[in-house]
């Protein structure tokens, strides 16, 4: 049966590469951009959900560059709760299921093995702790939910929220650049690519195994290790340093050690992430940045 899904920050980074997967599967996919839609108001969302009437809505909308969280406060909550519970009660009202994004900095980087659906929260700044109300909403809302929680994406399409270029790509023009690249040592992360959050959305879409979920590449590394990956895969030659705290002063608290464990999707047959190394080479290769070496055969 064809899935009817309304599509809710479909011009970002993941939900460009949700849309393509959901349609590549046959769904009817209605994309919402923010000029099509204003989740902080819900006669907004009523009015564009309410043409559509989806079977599921997808919503990826976020207010998440933390350092603006962290001086804007009331916008945060305004996007990130308010705005997702406006998506999870329209969604209810329509009899629709609903998919939202979560993330790993809804903990506070105290544990130093993986993180599972069962830890406790505890996130250490404006952005995690709005993003989880967002979760909460959803989850006393509308008992049809799924709640992803990712961590550290990266796909072909901008990040809006970020701007510039995400991690893999600034380290391939910083590698040919500079005779020497500096990266922090000391935050852990399971980074994801958005076409395997997007190929788990495609299989949730068919399912009713409702819940909180972790959905994040497989395995950690530091963004150090990473960065020594991503030169390693497009074979580029520079000199790499351990930045210190120094080098790139944060103001707001991150978690040191994010590292999630898929723990509920591997229990239920639905886990389709691989190894965070393999998801990196699949998008190096998909923009032709593979060294040859390092191509499959
Ligand atoms: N990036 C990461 O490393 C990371 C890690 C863990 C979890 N996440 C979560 O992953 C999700 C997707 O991230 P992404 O990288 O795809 O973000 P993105 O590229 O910034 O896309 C977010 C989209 O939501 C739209 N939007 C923002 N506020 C809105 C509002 N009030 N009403 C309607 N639409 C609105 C944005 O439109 P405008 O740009 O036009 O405002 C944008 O198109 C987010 O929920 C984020 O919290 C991200």
């Amino acid at each position: 049966m064809k899935v009817r899904v309304a599509l809710i920050g479909a011009e970002g980074q993941l939900g460009r590469d949700v849309a393509l997967a959901l349609e590549r599967d046959g769904g009817e996919v209605h994309k919402f951009g923010h000029p099509q839609l204003e989740i902080c108001d819900i006669e907004s969302v009523r009015t564009a959900l309410t043409a559509v009437r989806p079977d599921l809505v997808v919503t990826t909308a976020a207010f998440h560059n933390v350092e603006k969280c962290e001086t804007n406060p009331v916008r945060a909550f305004t996007v990130n709760g308010v705005g997702t519970r406006n998506v999870a009660q329209t969604s209810a009202e329509l009899g629709a299921r609903m998919i939202y994004i979560s993330t790993d900095y809804v903990f506070d980087g105290w544990k130093t093995e993986p993180y599972l659906e069962a830890d406790a929260p505890r996130p250490l700044n404006v952005y995690g702790n709005t993003k989880l109300a967002g979760e909460y909403f959803v989850r006393s809302t509308l008992p049809q939910h799924f709640v992803l929680r990712t961590s550290a994406i990266y796909g072909k399409h901008p990040c809006r929220a970020k701007g510039g270029l995400n991690f893999v790509d600034l380290m391939h023009k910083l590698g040919f650049e500079r005779d020497e690249v500096k990266v922090v040592d000391s935050q852990f992360v399971s980074p994801t690519s958005t076409t395997d959050i997007a190929r788990l959305i495609v299989k949730l879409s068919r399912s009713d195994a409702y819940g909180l979920y972790h959905a994040s590449g497989e395995g950690s590394c530091s963004w150090y290790e990473f960065a020594r990956e991503i030169f390693d895969a497009a074979a580029i030659k520079v000199k790499m340093e351990i930045a210190t705290t120094g080098d790139f002063p944060m103001k707001t608290p991150r978690p040191r050690y994010s590292v999630l464990e898929n723990r509920r999707l591997k229990e239920l047959g639905l886990n389709s992430f691989s190894p965070w190394q393999d998801g990196l080479r699949e998008y190096l290769a998909g923009r032709e940045l593979l060294s040859a070496a390092n191509a499959p055969a």
